[in-house]
């Protein structure tokens, strides 16, 4: 079946079986890899991508589902030079990547907390990424990258043309 859908901001139309999950369809069809596949049950956060603005597991949502939606992977975060915006930076700068598998899904989530509550307290960090897993980190350093990146973007260190 056609589905057309709007993915990283660019208008996209694409023929796909019917019975394959958004996640699929990302990886195995589009080939953007940075979602990754974790449990696909719906538990770890690997596979997280904004879809109209939410946070989504993609090995739980249908491809077609996405027809004529607006949906945000981990390849449409970057500054406009194509490298890390600054919430990937912060990531490194706070030590907050280990093995790196957890970290698109959790830098989605932040991604997504901050369109919605630009300058979050830490408990609604924390809540924000509850359906990320991440094994290695301990969480303390993703919540501290995040919360980085909110007050200097509240504080304007930040333009939004290099939020990407
Ligand atoms: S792979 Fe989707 S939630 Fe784990
Ligand atoms: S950095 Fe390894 S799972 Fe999070």
């Amino acid at each position: 079946m056609q589905i057309e859908f709007s993915l990283n901001h660019q208008p996209l139309s694409v023929d796909i079986p019917p019975d394959i999950t958004l996640l699929a369809l990302l990886r195995d069809h589009l080939h953007l890899t940075g979602t990754k596949e974790g449990c696909e049950v719906g538990e770890c956060g690997a596979c997280s991508v904004i879809l109209d603005g939410r946070v989504v597991n993609s090995c739980m949502v249908l491809a077609p589902q996405v027809a004529g939606r607006d949906l945000i992977t981990i390849e449409g975060v970057q500054s406009p030079d194509g490298g890390p915006n600054d919430l990937q930076e912060n990531f490194i700068e706070y030590g907050a990547v280990q093995c790196g598998f957890c970290i698109p899904g959790m830098v989605i989530s932040g991604e997504a907390l901050l369109i919605h509550n630009p300058q979050p307290s830490r408990p609604e960090i924390r809540l924000a990424l509850a359906g990320n897993l991440c094994r290695c980190t301990g969480y303390q350093q993703i919540v501290d990258a995040i919360e980085a990146t909110a007050v200097s973007r509240a504080n304007g260190s930040t333009s939004q043309k290099d939020r990407g």
